[in-house]
């Protein structure tokens, strides 16, 4: 008689990473607290380094001198989650799905904005196509996050607002990162 093997406690899976996935790679990784002092910080702009997110995510740690931002943003397909580990960053985000493609500007309706205070240890997660900003408001703190995005950004969508319109400024690629 044959006897299989047990099944192992843990099978690894090849499944593409959740959006929950990511904030919990998100959250350990902010409580390292050697990597979060590891990040070369400049009073002058934001500075990088480059992670080994989960199931083959892009990860990034970030730092934000105060009065740094992104500017208004999206992911394209990529869902994805962040976290600040120091300091605080604000999120200002549209609750509104935009049409993928096709479009150079776009009216906004009222009371699709929203806003996130993120104290350290706080993060979110978002899906595709997620619009936002994020910035460190402080006038003294420095501020360090962590993120990460599935599929690796394919495309970063800039845009900018003037009060309601929001206009799409730029489509960058990997190829124009490097
Ligand atoms: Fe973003």
């Amino acid at each position: 008689m044959s006897v299989s093997p047990p099944l192992p406690a843990a099978t690894a899976v090849s499944a593409a990473p959740t959006q929950a996935d990511l904030l919990d790679f998100v959250r350990r990784t902010a409580a390292d607290a050697e990597l979060i002092a590891s990040l070369p910080l400049d009073p002058e702009g934001r500075t990088w380094v480059r992670l080994e997110g989960p199931g083959g995510s892009e990860a990034w740690l970030i730092g934000w001198p105060p009065g740094t931002g992104t500017g208004w943003h999206d992911h394209a397909d990529s869902v994805g989650a962040f976290l600040t580990a120091r300091g605080g960053l604000k999120e200002y985000s549209l609750a509104a799905r935009l049409p993928t493609d096709g479009w150079k500007t776009l009216e906004l309706t009222e009371g699709v904005d929203r806003e996130r205070t993120l104290t350290a240890g706080r993060g979110r997660s978002f899906g595709r196509h997620h619009v936002h900003e994020v910035l460190n408001e402080s006038t003294e703190e420095h501020a360090v996050s962590v993120h990460a995005y599935y599929p690796p950004l394919p495309r970063i969508r800039r845009y900018s607002r003037t009060g309601q319109v929001l206009r799409l400024e730029q489509v960058e690629r990997p190829e124009d990162w490097q």
